[in-house]
């Protein structure tokens, strides 16, 4: 077995990989990958393809002439995070995934559900809404130290689990360079065998997210973000052992399969998660993503990434701007502030230079936003694709603004 270290893409490496992304161009520098990423020619071509498939033989058509690259999209998937290809649903996106897992566990009156303040604005909203439906309270775990979420608070606060409906993590926060220890908080949670929710919408495709790792019972994921897939899709894992003790919240007739008039049986797996419409060629997409990511390896990826995120935040400190990423170990989202000008106009004048980039909002995050005192931040999100020379380029214009 090799154990060496991973080594970060090399300069042609990079370059191979720009050469085959139709969205590296010269007049173009995207700094927006936490957003939407800038897929390769082989996602584009695999959707385009079945686009002119359905309009050429007609949808249902050509989606049974698809089944079998369909159904390589589960496996594909599931090699990628050590999971069994039964274990994945088809969704729109990550927000779709993380609710149907949230709303199918079993939550009573005074439940405890443990989350951290880096959680997404869209599960915040879902842990408000279920203690008003379910009456759960709502345990906010305090971070360490270094922003990260603490372990030892999660321990602490998951005790034997008696009384803990659903632990939940967002394993890199959409507002920031933290990665929280989601193997470590899985580990505990798995102790004392209480459900573990985990968002993995930006870690995958930056990061090793493997659930033999990070024992999690249900993960969600997006396609378009560092997977560099389409919009549109996602997907999500849940794994086989906690079925029997959560149930769909909202079924259709594929995940729950009418085997009479007055009865229904779940589909087979985490299948029971999923809908029966779906688009086929932002799937095909996300298949094609997942396959080209092997080219590289993800360790290979996870080095260079991180490699020029830390390298951005160097050159921002040089040039006098705030660095705002929390967390021991951080992710390729750089966030980041200037004593002149404020977020927006940063990302305006950016533009302006044709560099794609975004700014946080209060709603994205907003228990973090409220207790860092941080609302518009400039994110600028590198993936491996960025060069060195592009981070020189962007920092020489926000130098100027
Ligand atoms: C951490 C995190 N979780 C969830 C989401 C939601 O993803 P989607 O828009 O695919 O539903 C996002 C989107 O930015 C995110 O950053």
């Amino acid at each position: 077995m090799n154990t060496a270290p991973a080594t970060a893409l090399s300069d042609a490496e990079i370059a191979a990989a720009r050469q085959v992304t139709p969205g590296c161009r010269a007049d173009l520098v995207h700094l927006n990958h936490a957003g939407a990423s800038l897929p390769p020619q082989v996602v584009l071509d695999a959707q385009v393809e079945h686009l002119r498939a359905e309009a050429l033989q007609g949808g249902y058509e050509a989606a049974a002439a698809a089944a079998g690259r369909d159904d390589d999209v589960y496996n594909s998937i599931a090699a990628l995070i050590g999971a069994d290809p039964e274990e994945i649903a088809r969704t729109e996106h990550a927000t779709a995934a993380w609710n149907a897992a949230f709303w199918s566990i079993p939550m009573e009156r005074g439940q405890r559900v443990l989350v951290h303040d880096q959680e997404y604005g869209a599960n915040i909203v879902a842990f408000l809404r279920a203690a008003e439906v379910h009456g759960v309270v709502i345990d906010r775990i305090p971070s360490d130290a270094t922003g990260a979420v603490s372990v030892e608070a999660y321990r602490d606060a998951l005790g034997d689990g008696d009384g803990v409906a659903l632990a939940s993590l967002t394993h890199v926060p959409t507002n920031g360079g933290l990665v929280n220890p989601a193997a470590e908080i899985g580990a505990a949670t798995r102790a004392v065998g209480v459900p573990f929710l985990l968002d993995a919408c930006q870690s995958l495709g930056q990061l090793r997210v493997d659930v033999n790792d990070i024992p999690c019972d249900f993960l969600s994921a997006t396609s378009r973000k560092y997977l560099r897939g389409p919009r549109g899709t996602g997907f999500l894992y849940a794994r086989r052992e906690i079925l029997d003790r959560v149930a769909p919240s909202q079924p259709d007739h594929d995940g729950a399969l009418l085997v009479a008039a007055d009865r229904f049986e779940w589909s087979p797996g985490a299948r029971r998660f999923q809908y029966w419409e779906y688009s086929h060629a932002a799937w095909l997409g996300l298949g094609a993503a997942v396959d080209y990511l092997d080219t590289w390896g993800i360790d290979r990826i996870e080095v260079t990434v991180r490699e020029r995120a830390e390298e951005l935040r160097n050159l921002l400190v040089g040039i006098g701007y705030q660095v705002h990423d929390d967390g021991a170990v951080r992710s390729g989202i750089v966030t980041t502030t200037s004593p002149r000008r404020n977020a927006p106009e940063l990302q305006a004048h950016l533009a302006d230079a044709g560099i794609n980039s975004t700014h946080t909002i209060a709603g994205s995050s907003r228990w973090d936003v409220d207790r860092r005192g941080l609302a518009e931040m400039l994110r600028l999100s590198v993936h491996y694709t960025t060069t060195v020379e592009e981070l020189h380029r962007t920092v020489e214009v926000l130098a100027h603004a």
